[in-house]
This record gives C-alpha cells, structure tokens and sequence, in this order.
C-alpha cells in the first residue's frame, strides 16, 4: 500500500475516533455537510479562545483535538509517542506552533515526503513497508519541527530550539491595518493567533510551516 494511502486511512481513523467522543467539537478533514447533534445533547461549545486567560485544569493534548482546524497536525503528532507525550505533560511546557489544515493541505511538497529520499531511491521511494517507515519518520520530524519543548510562555525575542533542534524566534510586527501580528523567524511565518493557553502551554496557529528539511 502506497504511504499516501496509509495516511489517509489512519487520519480518517483517528477523525472517527476523535468523532465518538467528541461529537460537536471535532471537524473531519476534508468537508463534510453540517451535523446535527443527536437529539437530547447540546452542542459541544468550544472554549472561547480566551485572550490572555489561562485555562489552568486543561493540557495541551485535550484542547489540540479540539481545534477545527488543527485536525491534520493534531492527527500527526498522535502518531509518535515522542511527539505526543509531550502534550500531556503536566510537568513540561510546551508552545505548539501548529500550521492549520489548508496550509498543510497545500503543501507542494508533502509532510511525509524528504528530497533526499527521491533522491537516493527515486520515484518509489514511500513504496513498500520500508516506504511507510520513512514516511513515518518525516512526519515525526515534521511536527518536532513545530513544537517548543519546555518554554512557554514564550517571550518575543528569545530564541529557543524546536524538538528537531532547528532554532527559533518570534518578532511582533504591524501589519498593513496596523494591527500586531506575531512573526516566527527566521522563516517569518505569520501566527494567526494564539489560539489557546492552557496548564501546560499554548497553541499558536500558523499561516504558513516552519523549515521541514
Ligand atoms: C507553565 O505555564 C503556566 C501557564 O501559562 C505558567 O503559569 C507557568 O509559570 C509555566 N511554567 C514555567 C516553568 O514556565
């Protein structure tokens, strides 16, 4: 079975996991037509994204799932254990950089996929079971590349490594409304916002991804 394939089976998987047990909150990949709750319960609500508040009683791992628009990231980080224990980690702080679904989406190059392995082993390169588990492993560094180990809150200016050792800042800049908008260097990504902050981090979204290499 080609990578590809694999992936979409185990990101539908997890969305129809992720449905059961938390109906309303949770939005499938790819669209899908508006659900109507089963009768007798409410809508889930989301937690309003609080500006500057602390959701002290939540980790990261609970609030990630219920980002509509993280469900692709979310489901990426499940698939290694060193890139979710992270999340729940009540002990370690952690600042999730987490590009949304159509920035991932729209990819020219594929999360899963690495140069040097068209490289070294051509067009077949995530065929085969040697093929998922290099796939496997670019996905892992993908998301290391997104996630602040054991900083957060995290201050404007400091530079700190990313779980795939790359380093990073963020510089606070006005944008043509003049609003202020967080930007990650040195790849200057924009955050669209700070989504969530929670016992143990915070959620950023992001317009774009960090360097993948
Ligand atoms: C971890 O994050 C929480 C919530 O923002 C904060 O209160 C706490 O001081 C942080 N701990 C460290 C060690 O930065």
């Amino acid at each position: 079975m080609r990578f590809s394939n694999f992936l979409q089976l185990s990101l539908l998987t997890s969305t129809t996991a992720a449905t059961a047990s938390d109906q309303a909150a949770q939005e499938p990949i790819h669209h899908r037509l508006p659900q109507r709750p089963p009768p007798g319960h409410l809508p889930v609500m989301m937690p309003a994204p609080a500006d500057d508040q602390v959701q002290p009683a939540v980790l990261l791992i609970d609030i990630l799932g219920t980002q509509r628009s993280l469900t692709t990231f979310f489901s990426f980080s499940r698939m290694h254990e060193d890139t979710s224990e992270p999340l729940g980690d009540a002990n370690t702080n952690t600042t999730v950089l987490a590009p949304n679904n159509i920035v991932i989406e729209d990819l020219p190059r594929k999360p899963w996929e690495n140069p040097s392995d068209y490289d070294a082993l051509g067009s077949q390169a995530y065929d085969g079971s040697g093929g998922k588990d290099r796939a496997d492993e670019n996905l892992r560094k993908f998301v290391q590349a997104h996630l602040v180990i054991g900083t957060s809150p995290w201050e404007a200016g400091a530079k700190v490594k990313t779980a795939a050792g790359t380093t990073i800042w963020w510089e606070a800049k006005k944008d043509d409304s003049g609003d202020e908008k967080r930007v990650i260097m040195p790849d200057g990504v924009e955050v669209d916002r700070v989504a969530s902050r929670v016992a143990n981090g915070e959620v950023w979204i992001l317009k774009g991804v960090l360097n993948y290499a």
